[in-house]
């Protein structure tokens, strides 16, 4: 059965960047948040954000008129249940994520797929607490979602080739590209990417370089579009502690330590850009 409808959970960064490119590529989209104000905020971000693609001549205002039609906004996760595909797009925290598959699992269509935007979580042990370990998969988007290329695909152990193939389709038909990533923490990009970006925040807890001259070396001596500290407020420091705390855990390996620098300004609540302060002030 082909997907026509997806329901994202969470209208965060992650959350409205998928609702804006599964709209555009003419999907039906149902956000859903547990508050209005998220919700309003993620509808103008699309908005703007399509807005961008319409100044550059790479859509036109009717595909974005359409677009904005296709996003329907609730309150009720329950809703979501008349979805072919859900995407949890939440907070990067276990407990939340099986919260709200558990809360959802009653309202589901027997042929619904389940998903994960999980940039570390095990998708085995997510799929292990619900009802459909064989219709469930990791399907990690990269930031910003409208601009990054790739999309990642896990399969956790019970997940069937039907569901694989399914979303490797739709990820053609969002015009991204897909790479497949066995179900070990953090799979590849993020593997490779944070212990980067914590050894950066090393290299500043160490004195061996300033905020600017870290990522000045970064941008200007690797070719990196951003460097290492003003990505990880891009991406948001709690999500990037909650990454190698995955890694060091699950991989039980020192070399994998979150520097103690990234855990104090987390501990702070300088998030990155989000909270207006990280390496970085915003305000
Ligand atoms: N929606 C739509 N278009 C957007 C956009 C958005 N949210 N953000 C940027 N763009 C578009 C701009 O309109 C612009 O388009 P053109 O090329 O047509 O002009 C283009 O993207 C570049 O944007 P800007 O000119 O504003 O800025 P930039 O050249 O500095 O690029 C960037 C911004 C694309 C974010 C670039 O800095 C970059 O690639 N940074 C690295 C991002 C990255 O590494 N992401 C992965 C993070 S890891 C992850 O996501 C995994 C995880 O689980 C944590």
């Amino acid at each position: 059965m082909a997907i026509q409808s997806v329901g994202v959970i969470g209208a965060g960064q992650m959350g409205n960047g998928i609702a804006h490119v599964f709209a555009l590529a003419g999907f039906d989209v149902l956000l859903s948040d547990v508050s209005r104000e998220a919700l309003d905020k993620a509808i103008s971000l699309i908005d703007r954000n399509i807005e961008r693609q319409v100044s550059k001549g790479r859509i036109s205002s009717e595909d974005k008129q359409s677009a904005l039609a296709r996003i329907k906004t609730t309150l009720n996760l329950p809703d979501l249940g008349q979805t072919d595909l859900v995407i949890e797009a939440a907070t990067e925290r276990e407990s939340v994520k099986q919260a709200i598959f558990e809360d959802l699992q009653p309202h589901l269509q027997p042929h619904t797929i389940l998903t994960s935007n999980t940039s570390s979580i095990s998708i085995t042990r997510l799929a292990s607490r619900t009802d459909r370990p064989e219709k469930f998969m990791g399907f990690h988007f990269m930031n910003p979602v409208p601009v990054m290329q790739l999309v990642e695909l896990i399969r956790g152990i019970a997940t069937d080739e039907a569901t694989y193939k399914a979303l490797h389709e739709v990820v053609g038909k969002l015009g991204k590209t897909a790479a497949s990533a066995e179900d070990f923490p953090a799979f590849i990009v993020n593997r490779i990417l944070m212990p980067m970006i914590n050894e950066a925040v090393y290299t500043l807890y160490e004195g061996v370089g300033n905020v600017r001259s870290i990522d000045e070396s970064m941008k200007l001596g690797a070719n990196h579009p951003m460097g290492p500290l003003e990505l990880a407020d891009f991406i948001g420091l709690d999500t990037c502690l909650a990454i190698m705390n995955v890694l060091h855990d699950g991989l039980a390996d020192t070399k994998y330590r979150p520097c103690p620098l990234l855990t104090k300004y987390v501990e702070a609540g300088w998030l990155g850009r989000k909270s207006g302060r990280g390496f970085y002030d915003y305000r």
